[in-house]
């Protein structure tokens, strides 16, 4: 699902009603496309009274040559750079929830009879974008891309481009209004200006078939053919080329066997090029091909057991503490989790940017992706509840053909309360509507605790998932490490159980003894318990500890330790290691020997 059409203007004190000018459409692999990089220098207006509209910013007016007055220049006011997050900036923008407007002018040449669309990787949270001074699409959600069709409003020769980023919070919007991670506000993410033919491959889906030897199926989807149009899919490697025409609706099956092909795992995370072309359009991709499923309660990779040695990471950039983005952030955060033994990423609370889950492919890291259904949501409102979908079908989309993407969550720590169960009911069906070929979770803290010495695992929405996330805090919110020692876990569905999140904040340095809170060695006290509780539970398959890096937080106020930072990370701000890094790294490393064996046999 793409963006609405600039309608009603949510933005700003003024509300304008625009026509409806393109359809929505959502590029499939906007990276590898002919495109014009709009990433650098922006210039910026801070709009905090959202009078932006009203005083027509979006025609970015020259204030010395217009008739009547105008009160702001594009042409000389300062610069962000983008991708990239306001709040890291500039000091003064840390702690602003508001309205910014961006502009830039830019050189374009469309190729006669191409169209052009303007992509936005991720802009946080709602964004209206105006080409040349004319509306052409606004966007709600602050981690999923979207695709705009400019063709028509497009100059050839000097253009520019104006768009208002607003990042207030809101009851109604995902996350709402409270949430523990920093809002960072911004174009934060690639800003591309893609040239496509009149016909276009739009949109693929290759997946290997669960229970067939090596096939692969799925579909291209063909944007603005006439008639219907031959497709073709070559993966050179495999030696396959295939064939095969559109319906109707510009959509063409395919499926062949792969007898060569090669499954993707951590260990060996084999990425195939893949080229898709029809009419003269023709995109290239690197998949993997793998399979993932649920049996009683193992998780099955290409049909084996696997146990998942993960950590759960924000997308905060690993040595400036804002919005990470692009490669080097993924390269580094993910090497850092390699470094710690990982085979698994918890990307947490939203979708990362679509850098980091193929740097997941190329790196060999499983991956748990999720929409910010982040503890209270208004669940019982519909409005929200669409958006909710739109967030979830913008991330399967994006990220259908990713190997490392195993799992769709859906919520995290969001009370049970019977409009949150319904409404988590429907978003799994609309999830495997969507994509069939992954694993359905979410991440719950609903556990009932009949005695200091039990957890029930019984939130009534683990009927809907394939596997189910338990994120609880023995020892840090809850009673003392060694709580855990003798605590009886009832998983009262024959499913399988991450533990998405334990842990405890430590301020990287500060020592003491073992009981002593905020201390390294006490959140080193609570990994050896919580280890030592996860290797008795034979339904445990995997682990994603709270967190791999301190990250800011507007809710961590602890002075001289906390210091607007959620100090849980293993490794701090500063990128300097605690002692539970290790604890936790002498862990997975004898799994993955243990499990290296198991191979060898
Ligand atoms: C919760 C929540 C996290 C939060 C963490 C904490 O489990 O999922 O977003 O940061 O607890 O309290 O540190």
């Amino acid at each position: 699902m793409g963006p609405r059409v600039a309608r009603s203007v949510g933005l700003c004190a003024v509300s304008l009603v625009y026509a409806p000018l393109y359809g929505a459409t959502l590029l499939q692999n906007p990276l590898a496309r002919h495109a014009l990089s709009l990433n650098g220098d922006w210039h910026f207006i801070v709009d905090s009274r959202d009078t932006g509209v009203g005083r027509q910013y979006y025609r970015n007016l020259n204030p010395f040559s217009s008739p009547g007055v105008v009160e702001y220049n594009f042409q000389t006011a300062p610069l962000l750079h983008v991708p990239g997050d306001w709040n890291s900036q500039r000091p003064e923008l840390l702690l602003y929830e508001g309205a910014v407007w961006y502009e830039r002018a830019f050189n374009y040449r469309l190729p006669d009879g191409h169209r052009a669309f303007f992509h936005v990787g991720a802009a946080n949270y709602r964004a209206r974008v105006w080409m040349n001074g004319e509306a052409l699409c606004d966007h709600e959600g602050g981690f999923t891309p979207f695709d705009c069709e400019a063709t028509k409003l497009l100059k050839n020769g000097a253009n520019f481009v104006v768009i208002v980023v607003d990042n207030k919070r809101h009851a109604d919007d995902i996350p709402a209004l409270n949430f523990d991670w920093w809002n960072y506000g911004g174009l934060t993410r690639d800003v591309t200006l893609i040239d496509l033919p009149e016909a276009f491959v739009e949109d693929y889906s290759l997946q290997l078939e669960r229970g067939a030897a090596n096939r692969i199926t799925g579909w291209v989807k063909v944007n603005g053919a006439s008639a219907p149009q031959s497709v073709a899919v070559g993966i050179p490697d495999l030696r396959v080329f295939e064939t095969a025409m559109t319906d109707a609706k510009g959509l063409a099956q395919v499926a062949f066997e792969a007898p060569a092909l090669e499954r993707w795992t951590p260990e060996r995370p084999r990425l195939y090029r893949v080229q898709i072309g029809s009419g003269s359009d023709h995109v290239d991709d690197q998949i993997g091909f793998r399979t993932i499923e649920a049996r009683g309660t193992q998780i099955l990779l290409n049909g084996r057991p696997i146990f998942l040695r993960g950590i759960s990471l924000h997308e905060e950039s690993p040595f400036l503490s804002g919005r990470a983005h692009g490669d080097d952030d993924a390269r580094t955060l993910f090497g850092w989790a390699k470094d710690l033994g990982c085979n698994f990423v918890r990307l947490a609370h939203y979708p990362h940017d679509e850098h980091a889950l193929r740097m997941a492919d190329r790196l060999g890291l499983l991956a748990w992706s999720e929409i910010p259904l982040w503890q209270e949501i208004d669940f019982g409102n519909k409005a929200v509840m669409e958006k909710a979908r739109q967030q979830l079908e913008a991330m399967i989309a994006r990220d259908r053909n990713r190997a490392a993407s195993i799992f769709w969550s859906l919520t995290n720590e969001s009370r049970a309360t019977p409009e949150r169960n319904a409404a988590i009911h429907e978003l799994a069906a609309a999830a495997r509507s969507l994509d069939g070929t992954r694993l359905l979770t979410a991440a719950t803290n609903q556990i009932k605790r009949p005695d200091a010495h039990t957890m029930v695992l019984d939130d009534p929405i683990i009927a809907d998932l394939d596997v189910f996330g338990v994120n609880e805090y023995i020892g840090w919110y809850q009673g003392i490490p060694s709580d855990l020692d003798s605590m009886a876990w009832r998983n009262t569905f024959n499913k399988p159980m991450i533990v998405s999140e334990f842990g405890g904040d430590a301020r990287q340095g500060f020592h003491g003894a073992r009981e002593q809170r905020w201390t390294e060695e006490y959140q080193d006290e609570i990994y050896v318990h919580q280890i030592a509780a996860i290797r008795k539970l034979p339904f445990a398959q995997g682990l994603s500890p709270w967190i791999l890096k301190d990250f800011r937080s507007p809710v961590r106020q602890l002075p001289g330790i906390q210091d607007g930072f959620n100090r849980k990370g293993l490794i701090s701000d500063l990128a300097e290691r605690k002692q539970a890094f290790y604890t936790l790294r002498q862990f997975y490393q004898e799994l993955a020997s243990k499990e290296e064996t198991g191979r060898a046999q």
